[in-house]
């Protein structure tokens, strides 16, 4: 048993669709937040950047006497996750693994689509995992920037969404995949649209419901679940204008963001 919380971070607000899967799969966990929002995006970064950054991340969480950390950006998970387990003792996950690990189970045809930021995309993370299971898996990785902006617009259901999204998915399409990981923070607020375009033959994987599976199996196997059941405590850290975080923040939790405060992550 283990009540101290866990610590979550992303490049800014992507990161709330782990922290839902989070108190929703284990509501008794109380969690730590932070959001790098000064300097969003990570996915157009470069290794050497994100591992600085994420390293930061990962001090100021450790400040706050967290007992793991999940690394909810996709673009830190690919490039960073290798590098903070060498230097940093406490657990931490990512949500490469989870999601590429459902892809493989979910696939009958054995071939899948990743979609993510130019940075995740480019680092191979999701296709040299997925290829890794089964040598006869056939992965296409597509990157789609504009998906991000969308998003924070609250664009995700909208003409605008669908047609961008018709253009990034056409190789897709075409090379029949039947399995599609969201491998962005922000994607499963686009699920509706991606799957209107995929159609209903191709399985959605997202990663933050995965990630989320695998934390509880995580703190489970290290004894470190919390004694709670429920009424779980969460604070908010960004490293930018916390009202714009609190506004966008609280429509993708769909729930009031009361605790936040901004933190100067260049120091750490
Ligand atoms: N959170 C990032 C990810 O999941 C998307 C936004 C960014 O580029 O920082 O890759």
């Amino acid at each position: 048993m283990d009540n101290r919380p866990i610590g979550v971070f992303d490049s800014g607000i992507g990161g709330l669709t782990v922290l839902q899967e989070i108190m929703e799969q284990l509501p008794g966990e109380d969690v730590v937040y932070f959001g790098d929002t000064a300097r969003i995006p990570y996915g157009t970064r470069s290794r050497e950047t994100v591992i600085k950054y994420s390293f930061q991340c990962i001090r100021f969480l450790l400040s706050k006497d967290i007992k793991a950390i999940v690394i909810a950006c996709n673009t830190a998970s690919a490039m960073a996750l290798e590098e903070a387990r060498k230097v940093f003792e406490v657990p931490i996950l990512g949500v490469i693994d989870p999601g590429a690990n459902a892809a493989v189970s979910s696939t009958k045809n054995n071939k899948i689509g990743v979609i993510g930021t130019t940075g995740t995309i480019n680092s191979e993370a999701y296709q040299k995992k997925i290829r890794g299971a089964h040598p006869l898996l056939e992965v296409i990785g597509i990157s789609c920037p504009l998906f991000v902006p969308i998003v924070e617009e609250g664009w995700e259901d909208t003409d605008v969404a669908f047609i961008t999204a018709e253009k990034y998915l056409s190789e897709l399409k075409e090379h029949t995949i039947d399995t599609l990981v969201l491998g962005c923070t922000h994607y499963p607020i686009l699920r509706y649209t991606v799957g209107k375009v995929m159609g209903d033959g191709v399985k959605l994987i997202n990663p933050a419901y995965e990630t989320a599976k695998c934390t509880k199996k995580l703190l489970k196997e290290e004894e470190i679940l919390s004694e709670k059941v429920d009424g779980a405590k969460y604070e908010f850290y960004v490293s930018d204008d916390p009202e714009k975080f609190r506004r966008i923040g609280g429509n993708i939790l769909r729930k009031e963001i009361t605790t936040i405060q901004k933190v100067n992550i260049e120091l750490l």
